[in-house]
């Protein structure tokens, strides 16, 4: 008789963090468009906003596995300019959320050592929203571990239209030629000047599209759709996601040496 072989044991966090960290090259920056709350609660006959609190736990602790695996930047699509089209109670019931994560997460968010930046179009957001986005941005400013790019009320469009704007604001009043106007001019004007392109973007629920989201600075990401519903995502997936991404090969349009 065959001795039966013991079934594998799956990996825990710490192995695949160990295994990460053995390989070296972690990407620098990853943005992560997190979908599914919504199919989340209705696969437990709950409304929609219970998955959209859900998915608050799995924000922590993505956050946690960046510094833990030592990602620079973190960016994390939170609500789209097109989201503003939902019912009214699913907008409402997520700005709550965030004015809430915020209140919650700020002082923790700072003491490890998280800087927060918020983008968007915030000049949508209500009063007490805004103004709580304003205080973690300053509260959060001296951090130097991770960067977290929040983008709320977001379009990876308007953000272009935005640049351009800005741009011929700047030739208008002399400041910048025409001639001047070059790749390096243009994304100096983005929401993410100053930090790198992402290397990574996951999407989570199984997806396959972009919805809008950092349209000119995913150009050279690698590309990881996980089918696990964002409330689920967590310390675990993520290494994952990192783990497949160190076994791609990026080779930028050259060949491989
Ligand atoms: C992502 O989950 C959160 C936001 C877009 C605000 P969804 O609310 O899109 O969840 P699904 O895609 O309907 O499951
Ligand atoms: C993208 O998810 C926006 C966020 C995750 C904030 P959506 O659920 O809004 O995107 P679509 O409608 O499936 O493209
Ligand atoms: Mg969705």
């Amino acid at each position: 008789m065959c001795p039966t072989l013991p079934a594998p044991v799956p990996e825990s966090e710490t192995d695949l963090l160990a295994r990460i960290r053995v390989h070296g090259a972690v990407p620098r920056h990853i943005a992560i468009i997190m979908d599914g709350n919504g199919r989340w609660a209705r696969e437990r006959h709950m409304p929609r906003p219970f998955g959209h609190r859900s998915g608050m736990k799995a924000v922590r602790a993505v956050v946690e596995g960046c510094l833990d695996a030592g990602v620079e930047w973190l960016s994390l699509f939170a609500f789209s300019q097109e989201n503003w089209q939902r019912p009214e109670t699913e907008v409402s019931a997520l700005m709550s959320l965030l004015e809430e994560y915020i209140a919650r997460e700020a002082s923790e968010l700072r003491e490890q050592g998280v800087r927060v930046r918020v983008h968007g179009d915030l000049g949508r957001l209500s009063a007490p929203a805004a103004a709580a986005v304003e205080r973690v941005m300053r509260d959060t400013e001296g951090g130097d571990k991770l960067g977290l790019n929040l983008f709320i009320s977001y379009g990876g469009r308007a953000e272009l239209v935005r640049a351009a704007r800005l741009l011929a604001i700047d030739v208008q009043a002399g400041r910048l030629t025409v001639d001047g106007i070059d790749e390096a001019a243009f994304r100096e004007r983005l929401f993410t000047a100053g930090c790198p392109d992402p290397d990574l973007l996951i999407r989570t629920s199984g997806e396959q599209r972009l919805s809008n989201f950092l349209l000119w600075q995913v150009a050279y990401a690698e590309l990881y759709i996980s089918s696990v519903l964002w409330p689920d995502f967590g310390r675990l997936a993520l290494f994952e996601a990192i783990l497949d991404f160190q076994r791609r090969d990026r080779r930028f349009g050259r060949v491989t040496a």
